[in-house]
Parts: C-alpha cells; structure tokens; sequence
C-alpha cells in the first residue's frame, strides 16, 4: 500500500493494491494464445477508454444509464430508508463517480465515501471533485482490481457498509464469476450489510444490438482503444485500422459479445510474442449479461446475499436490487 497526499476536502490518501495492473501483459499474452482469442473487458479502462465510456453513457441508443440515473432518482428517499443513517458507502468500479451522488444525497450524514477501481488516474481524478463537492464527507479512494478480495478502512462513525455496484457492470462476468464476486462482496462488507446494484434485463434483441452498435461509432473506438492500449503500454504492433468493432446477441448465453475481427491474415507481435490472425479470426472482448429479475435473484441466493426490495422502469428495460448479506 502506498500513498499520495492531496489536499482537498476530506480526501484520504488513496491506499493501492498492487495487484491492479501487474497481470496486464501475462493477461493479454494467456488471452492472445487462445483457440478463440480474447482480451479482458476490464482493461479498456485506461484514460481514453473511461473517457470514450462516459460518451457511451450519453448515446440516444445506450439506454442503461440514463434508465438507471432515472430509477436513482426516482427511489431515492427509498434506498436511504434501507440503507440507514452513517453509511459508509463502497462503490465497486467507481468510474467517474457520477451516479453515487445521487445516492449520497439522499442518504442521511453518510459517513464516508470509498471509491473503488482499477483506472487509478481515473479513480483519483473523480475523488477529488468529489471530495471538492461534498466537503464533509471523507472520501477514501481505494485503487484495486475489485474482482479480488481488498480490506476495508474502517470508517470513524461508521454503522453500516453498503456496496453500490451500478451500471449492470456485474454483466461482464460470467455467470459463475458473477456470483464468485458477489461472494467476496458480502465478505468485503461484511455481516448485515447491504449491496445497490444495477442490472440490465434481457429484452428486444432489437434494443440491444443498437445500444451496442452505435450510429456514432462511439463503442467501436472504445472497443479498439483495448489495442491502442496494448501497443502503447505492452509495445505491441496491432494495426488499428486492420480490425473491426463487431457486437453480437448470443441467445444461449442471454448475452452481447463484443469483438474485434481481424480484416484480413495478419501476424501482431506483443512483448517479442508472434499472434497469427486469419482473415474473419476475432479477438473476444466483453461479454455484457442480461438477466431476467427471478433469475438475477437465485444467481444472488448463491452467493450469500438476500433481495430485499428491487425497481424497474415502466419499459422494463433496466433493474436495481437492494441485497443484504444473508
Ligand atoms: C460498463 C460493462 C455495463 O456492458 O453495457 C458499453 C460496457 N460495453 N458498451 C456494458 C459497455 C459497450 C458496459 N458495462
């Protein structure tokens, strides 16, 4: 663990686990060796790809956030009922920290922020406008791959954790590793404590496919910036313009994939490591779950946690869930 002081509100030194980015290389080698050759969606969030992902965010086609921002406000004053007076609130994969004011404001004196994620830049650069805006409340950013298990500061004043997971980022994981995260949440938190999270619903096939094919072209550089980031930080030689944005609807797998494909035979050398690409040949990016809501809560179940209450727009198209540690 290390730190860095910055002066601002209550803005906490950040604390690191170092673990965060040391596996890229070993990660995008393993993934490029593959039958089927993938890359993990959690690494498109360098700089340039959580800036491209916040555009995504105010695509007319990307109907998650602002469904959930909607549903956020909407149910506030409910949460902060559930939730209880000086909760210390976790956000895992806190991005650019925007939903969670909406949270924050409704809940009574908060005890602290703790922002998690893996973009530390990102993470810090969000804190401290936070922390700038809400000069009362600590704000204890904590750099870390949230998928493996991280100690908790404990928080002067604190009653309750509650872990806020939004943007249906839980549909990145498989099935298996949805409910392995779950698990090393509720130990994260701890006993009685709560989880608000977000989580996109299965619907018209229509609805998906162009939330995830913008007209822009927005989501097609965010997908492509994953090689970018490998040339410039590995020293790879991907030719950007020689793969393509490509997002699909698996039905058996009720999910979007996302991949780059390679337009035509093409050999990419990473850290002195030979890929051969064959024309059509795709690397496999992201998976983007969707879930029916009976179906999100047996998946919980198995993981410990307990659906308390859970929220949907009037098209259905988007839920929150309030969990607690069973
Ligand atoms: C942040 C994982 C929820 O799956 O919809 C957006 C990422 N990928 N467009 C999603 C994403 C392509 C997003 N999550």
């Amino acid at each position: 663990m290390s730190g860095t002081a910055v002066n601002l509100g209550l803005l906490r030194d950040y604390i690191e686990y170092g673990h965060a980015a040391d596996s890229f290389l070993d990660d995008v080698l393993e993934g490029l060796s593959q039958t089927q050759k993938k890359l993990s969606s959690k690494y498109f969030y360098d700089e340039r790809g959580s800036k491209l992902f916040d555009d995504i965010c105010e695509l007319p086609e990307y109907y998650p956030t602002r469904t959930e921002t909607g549903l956020l406000r909407t149910y506030a004053a409910e949460f902060a009922e559930l939730i209880g007076a000086n909760a210390s609130v976790v956000e895992f994969g806190s991005g650019s920290s925007t939903k969670v004011r909406i949270l924050l404001d409704a809940l009574e004196s908060p005890a602290a922020y703790i922002p998690v994620d893996i973009s530390r830049e990102h993470l810090l650069e969000s804190s401290k406008s936070l922390a700038s805006a809400y000069p009362d409340l600590p704000v204890v950013p904590i750099a870390a791959d949230y998928t493996r298990p991280f100690h908790l500061p404990d928080i002067l004043g604190e009653a309750t954790r509650v872990g806020f997971f939004p943007g249906s980022t839980i549909g990145n994981f498989s099935r298996d590793a949805a409910v392995e995260f779950l698990r090393t949440a509720a130990s994260d938190l701890g006993a009685d404590n709560g989880l608000l999270i977000g989580v996109d619903l299965r619907k018209d096939v229509g609805v998906l496919h162009a939330a995830y094919n913008d007209v822009a072209g927005i989501t097609a550089a965010f997908n492509i910036n994953v090689l970018r980031r490998v040339n410039r930080e590995l020293g790879g030689n991907f030719d950007l313009d020689a793969f393509t944005h490509d997002a699909r609807w698996v039905a058996d797998q009720s999910r979007i994939e996302m991949h780059l494909v390679s337009e035509r035979d093409q050999e990419v050398w990473v850290d002195g490591k030979c890929f051969v690409f064959a024309a059509g040949e795709s690397i496999h990016t992201e998976d983007s779950h969707k879930y029916g809501i009976e179906e999100f809560h047996t998946l919980a179940a198995k993981a410990g946690w307990c659906s308390i209450r859970h929220w949907t727009d009037t098209e259905d198209l988007f839920s929150l869930h309030y969990l607690r540690v069973a």
